[in-house]
């Protein structure tokens, strides 16, 4: 006989824990389930080191949906402070870094623990490492095979994350589930990674690798979705930090935009964003009698100024009084508004997410609950909810797992 549990939680990173914690509270018999044989890496690895566990400003227009409202009724109902009052039940070192972003400030650790005692404190039990098999439908509830011993449960939670980082458990286990199940997915592809570029016109820049620097970036096919099948984004556009690397773009500001970007379109740079580059390259023309060079590196990185005017065919001694007008416009177009074509992105091995998922349509938004399978909840990242960069992930995580913990 398969030993019989009110719920089983497949998946014991963020989403998962969180879930089976509120759910053991709440008095229900809560199975934990994880194929890994370490405990929640992704927790581990998070913000360096240090987990940037939530952001203090997380609300619904920090997600990528295709669905956007579906994410508010969670949102509201556990929110970031939430999280930072158990945070702070649990005595755990934590700062805010920036745009609310707050961290612990010794380790990750410290969450992954915190979130064991919770688990503890429901009396959730554990079976981990362990191979999950099928998934039925068997006397109003469900079977699940094991590799260690079939379990039956009235409830089953999809906590197995998304694509991410293969080499440390991510699998297509939520998907397959779902599709089983006759659930829509939307579908998945790497989010919140660097871009790659090639080609002749990425050569001078291939150099600069290392330079860093504060930009806006935006994407136009982020606008041009708006209001398109599902009204995908909002549009994406971000001021944050870029930095060059050997094979393209990173840094904030390109992770931030690549869960917007759509492959074959371009993305907009804006390399000095308090700056109308043309217009004061225009005015210093009588005035200043340097090199043009020479007037732009007092704003921006010399090497990526050399890549800017060999890139724009200007000799690298062109001086700014012999420079026409509509050539220094050119220019300054170039710095303020940089448009270029991503190859592509590093994926899945690089990207902290996976944009897509169990499509929300499926799910009720107040508990989680796949609509036509009474009992199969989705959570995390697994589910078609993509935060920004900067704690709003492990938001959706906590926030999707308490209410499924609370409704299962
Ligand atoms: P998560 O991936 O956490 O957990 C899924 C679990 O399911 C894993 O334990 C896995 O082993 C298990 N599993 C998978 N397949 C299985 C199967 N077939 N059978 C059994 N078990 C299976 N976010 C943020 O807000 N702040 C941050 O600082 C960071 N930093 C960060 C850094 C890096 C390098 C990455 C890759 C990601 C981040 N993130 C982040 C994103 C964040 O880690 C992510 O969104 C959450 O961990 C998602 O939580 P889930 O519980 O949904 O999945």
């Amino acid at each position: 006989m398969a030993k019989h549990y009110d719920v089983a939680v497949i998946g014991a990173g963020a989403a998962g824990m969180m879930c089976a914690a509120v759910a053991g509270r709440r008095g229900k018999s809560v199975l934990l389930i994880d194929h890994a044989t370490k405990l929640a890496e992704k927790i581990r690895i998070s913000g360096g080191g240090r987990c940037n566990f939530t952001n203090i400003n997380a609300g619904p227009a920090n997600f990528l949906s295709q669905n956007p409202h579906f994410c508010r009724s969670a949102l509201a109902r556990y929110t970031a402070q939430d999280f930072l009052d158990l945070v702070k039940k649990h005595r755990i070192p934590h700062h805010e870094k920036h745009k609310g972003q707050l961290f612990c400030t010794e380790s990750s650790e410290h969450i992954i623990q915190m979130l064991r005692d919770e688990c503890d404190a429901g009396e959730v039990s554990w079976r981990m490492p362990c191979k999950v098999g099928a998934i039925e439908q068997r006397d109003g509830g469900f079977h699940i095979t094991l590799d260690d011993g079939d379990v039956a449960c009235d409830s089953v939670v999809i906590a197995t994350g998304g694509l991410s980082i293969p080499k440390i458990g991510a699998t297509d286990f939520g998907y397959c589930i779902a599709t089983q199940f006759g659930l829509q997915i939307v579908e998945p592809r790497p989010g919140l990674v660097p871009l790659t570029f090639d080609g002749p016109s990425w050569e001078v820049f291939a150099p600069l690798a290392g330079i860093a620097l504060e930009v806006e970036v935006s994407t136009g096919s982020a606008g041009k979705a708006k209001g398109g099948k599902g009204g995908q984004s909002r549009g994406g556009h971000f001021r944050e930090d870029l930095l060059f690397t050997h094979r393209g773009l990173s840094g904030p500001a390109i992770l931030q935009i690549s869960s917007y970007w759509q492959p074959g379109t371009p993305i907009v740079l804006n390399l000095l964003p308090d700056m109308d580059v043309a217009e004061e390259l225009i005015g210093a023309k009588t005035t200043v009698k340097k090199q043009l060079g020479n007037v732009l590196t007092q704003w921006l990185p010399a090497r990526l100024v050399d890549g800017l005017l060999a890139a724009n065919g200007f000799a690298p001694d062109a001086r700014l009084a012999d420079m026409a007008d509509a050539r220094l416009r050119k220019l300054g177009d170039a710095i303020n508004r940089w448009e270029i074509v991503p190859t592509g992105s590093e994926g899945y091995r690089k990207a902290e997410v996976t944009l897509g998922g169990v499509d929300t349509r499926e799910l009720s938004q107040q508990t989680m609950m796949a609509n036509k399978v009474p009992g199969l909840y989705f959570i995390g990242e697994s589910v078609d909810v993509t935060g920004w960069l900067g704690g709003y992930n492990f938001q959706w995580a906590w926030a999707s797992g308490f209410v499924a913990g609370s409704s299962v």
